[in-house]
């Protein structure tokens, strides 16, 4: 596990790019493993950004989306699918075959579910997942009491998540009360997982995550049980971590390691 906090979220998402950039250029087809929210967007402007001024070539590069809400159409503006297309595909050159998101329209859920694992693996499973968390430590749509082995699903979302997001909606009966989500064992999977986070209301569930116990109640501690998870942190996110001094030691130490 790695911590990095940064001053700033600007700071915190151009080191995530910087990472995202890293992966790409040391394998060209990397599988991306994306998320939604308003923590990557700053993440996703840097990656245009790259794009756009340093040639950053997402021209064989694989997504695949965490989580979409259940019945809204692709062209909602509130969908993820809206979301990722305004925020980043629309702006890079990843082919639109490689482009990966839950459907929240299918007819078929279960038979979908399966698919969108199956193809994860056929394409050679996640090399870096991005991740964001919610208020109540969940990781994608893994409302807590998830199976920390869980996989791509159907999830009814928890109060808190829907009052969270029912400021996007015009009126709360808009508010989805159902997402189709990777789940918590597909995440674990990835070969490396960034989560970022930002703002004071992210920093119970930060210290949750990071320093409480693994448990169900907060399925970004399942993190804990990966090897290779690198948490980007803004400072007010970081700032209730018991161990934040230590973690900053590490950071200066590390360098001169033998
Ligand atoms: C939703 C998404 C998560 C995201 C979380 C936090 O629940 N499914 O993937 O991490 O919201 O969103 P935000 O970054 O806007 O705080």
């Amino acid at each position: 596990m790695e911590i990095i906090v940064k001053d700033t979220v600007e700071e915190m998402s151009k080191a995530a790019a910087r990472m995202v950039a890293r992966a790409i250029n040391a394998k060209p087809n990397a599988v991306l493993g994306l998320a939604t929210g308003s923590t990557p967007l700053g993440l996703y402007q840097e990656l245009v950004r790259m794009h756009k001024e340093e040639g950053l070539d997402f021209g064989q590069v694989t997504t695949f989306n965490l989580d979409e809400y259940v019945g809204l159409p692709n062209k909602h503006p509130q969908s993820y699918h809206y979301f990722m297309h305004e925020n980043l595909f629309k702006h890079v050159n990843i082919p639109k075959q490689n482009i990966h998101i839950p459907s929240g329209t299918t007819d078929n859920y279960e038979a979908f579910c399966a698919w969108y694992e199956r193809r994860i693996v056929e394409c050679g499973g996640i090399d870096l997942q991005i991740l964001g968390i919610g208020g109540d430590g969940h990781i994608a749509f893994n409302e807590p009491t998830s199976s920390l082995g869980s996989r791509t699903r159907i999830k009814t979302l928890a109060r808190q998540t829907i009052d969270d997001n029912a400021r996007f909606f015009d009126t709360p009966e808009e508010v989805p009360i159902y997402a189709i989500t990777m789940g918590v064992g597909t995440i674990l999977e990835a070969r490396k997982i960034i989560l970022l986070a930002n703002g004071k209301s992210k920093a119970g569930a930060i210290i949750a995550a990071i320093e409480g116990p693994v448990t169900s109640q907060i399925t970004a501690s399942a993190l804990q049980l990966h090897r290779d998870v690198m948490y980007i942190l803004e400072r007010e996110a970081a700032s209730e971590l018991a161990m934040l001094d230590y973690y900053q030691w590490i950071q200066e130490k590390m360098p001169d390691a033998p």
